[in-house]
């Protein structure tokens, strides 16, 4: 069950309304924008007014006067033309903190509408070494994974892996013009593997013939031919193994990894299908689907390429049939960046006219690049492009700098100080992503980013970790949690905010933007540290006082543990740092 504050205030107003013949649509509150006048506000009164053509004033008193009656309300007031400023007695408040504290789910309700979602992200590539580009699809599809399950919808994650186009029958051409044949092609490792898919590019970029050459060879793979097949197979390994390696250090995880080979088989029912339903024409030998051109031209999808090969837009629409009918996806959300907006209008509009999943959601979900100080796409000194693995060390690096080296503390030789280093600095990278909303771009703030202090991952795990300290040094002292008793402004500040928790979950799962976890947390920790530096815990006047207030450090820390693990972080127990600090 969520525990709001808001559903008992929203209950009592609704009676109100009823009771005054309004119409109790209207009788809902949001967190006040004016934390100096009320808690809670309802504006309401102005909605009705406008409707009834009534005084606003005369209306919002009216409910306020039978407001001011309810056991939780400390005060009432109507403000402005016709606004209801509600503050709470705090007995109320504190009580709710006590259940929060208490429950599971720490006062999270689930979704009304739980179902089956496909989350479709990473999308590697066969052979194509991960680099800053691929950051952000498995990032935010990650704590989109973890958000949809905590709601209570059914999640599979599948990595689509992009192992059946061109770039296939380049390698292998490439391959073949370099060694004559595929003999040795089990020999080589991703490294090789990578050197050949750029020497592919290079030559495909100058060369029609190459060109031509690796999109027959394409089509015979996917064709069957056994030779291709094999080698490709190989391939396919080392590249799933290297992309694995890169998402295990990012702990970027998935359910299913299929890839777009997966759907050969459906590719060809869906042309099949498409023939059948007269939906697909030819045109200059290849075999394509006309869409609408209603509010813009739009390009047809080539199902089959005129060389028999199929398109990337193809493996999509039949993939989308597999999930409809294999998996039972009830929705299906993709994250890629803005350069596939198109191609999946296409593919989606496709798959409507074929009728393959007519009660499925389907989402594409675009977001924005990860940029330099420069503004352009973000790059190495050098100018090469970002790869994950120089990313991950960069940021591992910058952790270290803040950390006692091996040795230096009680406990924490190389192998605890690098689990930590790793831990920090995946947080640091997964956080700056996060924080900001998914559509935007961003700019990776170098000097920022990894700092235990600003809006960073490693300043919430650091507010864990210093929670974590009081609670051990407590436990030290035998100091037991007790009721929250709200005595300084701080205490209320701080519960309020906690009640919050169910909202802001809801509202990042129903946009599916992570950024709205991100800024809460940040603020959260903020608050928590004000609350910390006014209220002492282990010095408080009395025991009742350190018992209520030990109680609200453990809400706050479960409930930032939770946040981070929505976010795909790990909240270590310790920060060493977090230490030296404190009481
Ligand atoms: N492999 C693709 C790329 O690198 C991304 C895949 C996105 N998902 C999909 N179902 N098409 O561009």
């Amino acid at each position: 069950m969520n525990l709001l504050l808001e559903n008992k205030i929203n209950q009592t107003l609704s009676e109100i309304f009823r009771s005054l013949e309004l119409d109790e649509k209207f009788a809902v509150v949001k967190v006040s924008d004016r934390a100096d006048l009320s808690d809670f506000q309802c504006n309401g009164a102005l909605a009705l007014a406008k409707i009834a053509h009534k005084n606003p004033r005369e209306i919002a008193t009216a409910i306020s006067e039978k407001l001011q009656q309810a056991d939780f309300v400390e005060r009432v007031t109507v403000d402005g033309p016709g606004f209801i400023n509600i503050k709470l007695k705090n007995d109320f408040i504190a009580e709710n903190i006590d259940k929060i504290a208490q429950d599971e789910r720490l006062g999270c309700g689930t979704t009304d509408n739980p179902h089956k979602v496909v989350l479709d992200y990473g999308g590697p590539n066969v052979a194509k070494e991960m680099h800053v580009g691929h950051l952000r699809s498995g990032v935010i599809g990650e704590s989109v994974r973890r958000i949809e399950k905590f709601v209570g919808n059914d999640v599979i994650a599948d990595v689509h892996l992009g192992d059946w186009g061109t770039p296939m029958g380049m390698i292998l051409s490439e391959i073949i013009a370099h060694d004559g044949n595929l003999a040795k092609v089990e020999t080589y490792d991703i490294a090789q593997i990578t050197e050949f898919y750029k020497a592919a590019n290079i030559r495909c970029k100058e060369d029609e013939s190459a060109r031509e050459n690796a999109r027959k060879i394409t089509a015979a793979l996917q064709a069957g031919n056994a030779e291709y097949r094999k080698a490709w197979q190989h391939l396919r390994d080392v590249s799933v193994a290297a992309v694995k390696e890169n998402y295990r250090q990012l702990d970027v995880n998935f359910d299913l990894w299929w890839g777009e080979s997966d759907a050969h088989e459906t590719c060809g029912e869906i042309v099949k299908l498409a023939r059948e339903k007269g939906i697909s024409e030819i045109d200059e030998g290849a075999e394509i689907i006309r869409l609408e051109e209603s509010n813009k031209p739009k390009p047809p999808v080539i199902l089959v390429k005129s060389d028999g090969g199929f398109g990337y837009q193809l493996t999509d629409i039949a993939t989308i049939k597999m999930r409809a009918d294999d998996l039972k996806a009830e929705e299906i959300v993709y994250f890629t960046d803005s350069r596939q907006t198109l191609h999946f209008e296409q593919v989606f509009e496709s798959a409507q006219k074929l009728n393959l999943a007519p009660n499925v959601k389907l989402q594409h979900i675009v977001f924005g690049t990860v940029n330099g100080a420069d503004g352009k796409p973000f790059k190495t000194r050098d100018g090469g492009v970002m790869n994950l693995d120089t990313l991950i060390e960069m940021s591992k690096d910058k952790v270290r700098l803040s950390l006692p080296k091996a040795g230096e503390v009680e406990g924490y030789g190389t192998a605890e100080i690098e689990k930590l280093v790793a831990q920090i600095a995946v947080a640091a990278i997964k956080f700056q992503d996060l924080k900001n909303t998914i559509a935007s771009g961003y700019i990776f703030e170098l000097d920022e980013f990894a700092k235990f202090e600003g809006k960073t991952g490693p300043y919430i795990q650091y507010a864990v970790a210093r929670i974590n300290s009081i609670l051990r040094k407590a436990k030290a002292k035998n100091l037991s949690f007790g009721k929250v008793i709200l005595a300084a402004p701080e205490e209320r500040e701080l519960s309020l905010k906690l009640a919050q928790l169910h909202n802001v979950v809801m509202r990042a799962h129903t946009d599916k933007e992570p950024s709205i976890i991100a800024d809460y947390a940040y603020n959260l920790a903020q608050i928590f540290s004000t609350f910390y530096n006014a209220c002492p815990i282990m010095s408080a006047d009395d025991q009742a006082l350190a018992a209520s207030r030990l109680t609200l450090a453990k809400a706050v820390k479960d409930v930032l543990t939770l946040l981070l693990d929505l976010l795909g972080i790990e909240a270590p127990e310790v920060m060493l740092k977090a230490e030296n600090k404190g009481e």
